[in-house]
């Protein structure tokens, strides 16, 4: 017995005529007891196959018991039919019917809460299919884009014992009984010390952030796109910044123009970013712009918050760059901007469409002691740090990175209403199941 060569619907399509056998799971069905209409999915694509019961006399009590989500593989003659779904139909002549589905418990009425509890079915919708493949797209660019520009990948722990971007949202683990162990926000401090060996590193892993706040820019497990250059200014990491976002827009809407019509997002939103600079601008010049074309005023010394970055994005059609925030809102490891000891060479990069910041970066401190200075103030105990302080202690160099959530990005690219569906288990304050 010779094995059959199942094709992808994709492929069956693409051929357009003759023998083919798809497998897959029934995504709709309809019929009479003479005909039955079962619109098959497979992770490429659906199409419709019409099953006549002249054909099927013996089997027709079983496939009439069909229920969408059934699996089947399915032989027959393909051809193009343009009031099928996606313009093919394939005329059924043999079906295997591998198991017969149960009531599938998803229907257009659940609310979020009811999806989030089935989410473990709802991933073979075709929005979150749509995402998901949209989702390995932009991991597969993000390694393109360091591996060719010389990055080597480099990997931080998860489990850390020193807070790098702020207490109030780290996650304590009890740790053997040990309390200051919590999960990584960053792995930038443990990245740093890899810089003096390998130059340039990137990373791509979880990062874990207690905040309370139930927004649709927020989880508190998130994947983390990571970089970290020696030799570097802070003109080359806004550099870097910029030619990565390029070059995963630019994948995804190579790669990706059918998922993206099934989400209908608007690519003519997301052209821009290819094309054009983004503009840079520094948080004094951020405040001066949202006074006169948003009419709104923030003092100097406060940090932008969602509805300023929103109002500010909403000016331009593609990603922003702000860059030298007041040292106050910005982390400790932060540069001090030369010849003025305010504000420091942080930047952060908002996106149109009030997607917010999807990459926070900067120029590292090189003063061990101003950083000492910074930690007190915050209420640390430099000690804790004397690893890291080391790294300016032996052959320190300009340098510096940024941290991109890739959820953000995908969030943008895919024009979703909320970031948990930007991943397939969204963690997040109300949920950590299933
Ligand atoms: O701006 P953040 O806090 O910067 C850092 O962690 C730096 N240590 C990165 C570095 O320089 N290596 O976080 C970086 C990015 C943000 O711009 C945002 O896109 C994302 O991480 N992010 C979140 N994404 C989803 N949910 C959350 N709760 C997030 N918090 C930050
Ligand atoms: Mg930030």
């Amino acid at each position: 017995m010779t094995a059959t060569n199942f094709i992808s619907i994709t492929e069956a399509m693409k051929r357009g005529r003759g023998k083919v056998a798809v497998r897959g799971w029934i995504y709709r069905e309809r019929g009479s007891n003479k005909m039955k209409f079962l619109v098959l999915r497979d992770s490429s694509d659906i199409i419709q196959c019409v099953l006549d019961r002249v054909k099927f006399e013996k089997q027709w009590d079983e496939i009439d018991k069909l229920k969408v989500e059934s699996s089947v593989e399915i032989f027959g003659e393909i051809k193009e039919d343009k009031r099928a779904p996606t313009g093919f139909e394939i005329i059924c002549d043999k079906i295997n019917i591998i198991q017969i589905a149960e009531d599938f418990p998803i229907n257009k009425d659940l609310n979020e809460e009811l999806l989030g509890d089935r989410r473990h079915l709802w991933l073979r919708s075709r929005k979150m299919t749509a995402i998901l493949k949209i989702r390995s797209s932009v991991f597969a660019a993000i390694h393109e884009y360091f591996r060719k520009n010389g990055f080597y990948e480099y990997q931080s722990p998860i489990f850390q014992s020193v807070q790098c971007e702020g207490g109030s949202s780290l996650f304590h683990v009890d740790y053997f009984g040990k309390k200051d162990v919590f999960l990584a926000q960053t792995w930038q401090l443990y990245a740093e010390p890899a810089i003096f060996a390998l130059e340039k590193i990137y990373t791509i892993a979880p990062s874990f952030r207690a905040e309370e706040s139930k927004t649709s820019r927020h989880l508190t497990e998130y994947w983390h796109a990571e970089m970290e250059v020696a030799w570097a200014n802070f003109k080359d990491i806004q550099d870097y910044g910029e030619a990565l976002i390029k070059h995963i827009v630019k994948k995804v809407l190579d790669e990706n123009k059918a998922d993206l019509e099934i989400l209908e997002r608007d690519i003519k939103k997301l052209q821009p970013c290819i094309k054009k600079s983004f503009p840079r601008m520094t948080y004094n010049e951020s405040l001066k712009i949202l006074k006169e074309k948003a009419k709104i005023k923030i003092s100097w010394g406060k940090d932008l918050r969602t509805i300023e970055e929103d109002a500010l994005s909403k000016l331009y059609d593609t990603p922003i760059i702000v860059t030298e925030y007041p040292k106050e809102v910005k982390a400790f490891y932060m540069k001090e901007t030369q010849g003025n000891s305010k504000v420091v060479n942080g930047c952060d990069f908002i996106v149109p469409d009030g997607y917010g910041e999807i990459i926070g970066g900067s120029e590292r401190e090189a003063d061990p002691d101003k950083i000492k200075k910074r930690l007190i103030e915050m209420g640390e105990k430099p000690e804790q740090y004397s690893f890291y302080l080391d790294t300016r202690k032996y052959g320190s160099v300009p340098h510096g990175g940024f941290g991109m959530g890739v959820e953000r990005v995908i969030s943008w690219i895919c024009g979703l209403d909320t970031i948990k569906d930007a991943i397939a288990f969204p963690r997040t304050m109300n949920r950590t199941k299933p």
